[in-house]
């Protein structure tokens, strides 16, 4: 019984995060202490397709969220008892994707007529900044770059941010997955290219690096390019593979820097963070060497950084939550 109610006590929160090709479900406290942290990834189940199919996605959410959530309350040592509210990415992603995990989060808070929170993906990766043990405090100018969204962010307080600029054509972190299938590399293949681009030599091959108005990105012209450099080298693509990946790593990365730090003298930022897949690149880490990163664990998908969100959005009430939509694009939200 003690223990039962020092337990009810933490107030804790469930974190469900289904927007792409990862199950994930987290436990973290109120105060942002990560209890548990489970992410599957459906990586190996559409390397063989390229990129993510997103019924067959769907239809993975659906066998792994239940064993997923009972394992990040199996290891936070919680039942749903101890939960007090639940987190759940709402948006943007795959459609069927996100209806998963939100009908999941409804089904749980309904039985308990718990509060739901649902957290926006994009506030979600900047969340990920403020879990203990080093909560960094807004402001700050943010980078996000992941799969699907490359963006600069002035963000003012934990709860919402101003858009300054975003990627025009691809992310930043596709144009590192397509960089990789053109390495032959796998899929995704950021990891993989970071990794052999460290015995590579950068200066190898001169990438452009595209400047287009404002504060915006655009990484298709890179891509193109090293398309056409393979293309050309024929025989000898083996020989040239990691100075090629180190060439066009630099060519992404200084394309990264110079934006963000372009946005944070404009905004007259006092620091900089980066948060989202692409934030794990070590060149990235090591060229923004004053900036805050993101803990490697919580810069791809996780559904802690989705828990960590839910503390700073507006909890929906039981039972009104259960007529929310998913949405695929943040215009559509
Ligand atoms: O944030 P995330 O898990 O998913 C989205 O919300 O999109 O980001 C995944 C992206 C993939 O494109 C992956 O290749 C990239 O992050 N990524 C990396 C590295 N690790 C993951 N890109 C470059 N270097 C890395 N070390
Ligand atoms: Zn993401």
């Amino acid at each position: 019984m003690e223990g039962r109610h020092r337990r009810q006590g933490r107030q804790l929160i469930l974190g469900i995060e289904t927007s792409c090709d990862e199950t994930a479900a987290a436990v973290v406290t109120a105060d942002g202490r990560i209890l548990s942290n489970i992410v599957s990834s459906q990586a190996d189940l559409h390397a063989r397709f390229g990129g993510v199919v997103p019924e067959v996605a769907s239809r993975r959410h659906l066998e792994l969220v239940v064993p997923v959530v009972r394992q990040a309350l199996g290891d936070a040592g919680a039942t749903l008892e101890d939960v007090e509210q639940i987190a759940v990415t709402r948006g943007p992603g795959l459609m069927g994707a996100l209806l998963v995990g939100l009908s999941a989060a409804k089904a749980l808070a309904w039985a308990r007529r718990l509060p739901l929170v649902p957290v926006d993906h994009l506030l979600g990766h900047v969340a990920s900044l403020y879990l203990a043990p080093d909560p960094l405090e807004p402001p700050f100018l943010c980078l996000l770059a992941s799969g699907g969204h490359t963006m600069l962010l002035d963000v003012r307080d934990h709860g919402r941010f101003e858009v300054l600029g975003q990627t025009i054509d691809d992310a930043a972190g596709e144009a590192f997955d397509k960089g990789a299938r053109l390495l032959g590399l796998g899929y995704p293949g950021g990891a993989a290219l970071d990794r052999l681009a460290g015995s590579g030599d950068p200066h190898a091959f001169s990438f452009p690096v595209a400047r287009v108005p404002g504060l915006d990105f655009s990484f298709s012209g890179v891509k193109t390019s090293l398309l056409y450099t393979v293309r050309d080298l024929d025989g000898e693509l083996d020989a040239r593979k990691a100075d090629l990946a180190a060439s066009y790593q630099r060519s992404l990365v200084r394309a990264l820097v110079e934006r963000t730090r372009d946005a944070a003298e404009r905004a007259r930022a006092e620091r900089v963070a980066v948060v989202g897949g692409v934030a794990a690149n070590s060149e990235l880490r090591a060229s923004l060497g004053d900036a805050a990163f993101a803990p490697l664990e919580l810069c791809t998908d996780n559904a802690a950084m989705i828990a960590s969100a839910g503390r700073f959005t507006s909890a929906v009430p039981y039972p009104g939550y259960l007529a929310l939509d998913a949405y695929a694009s943040r215009e559509a939200a």
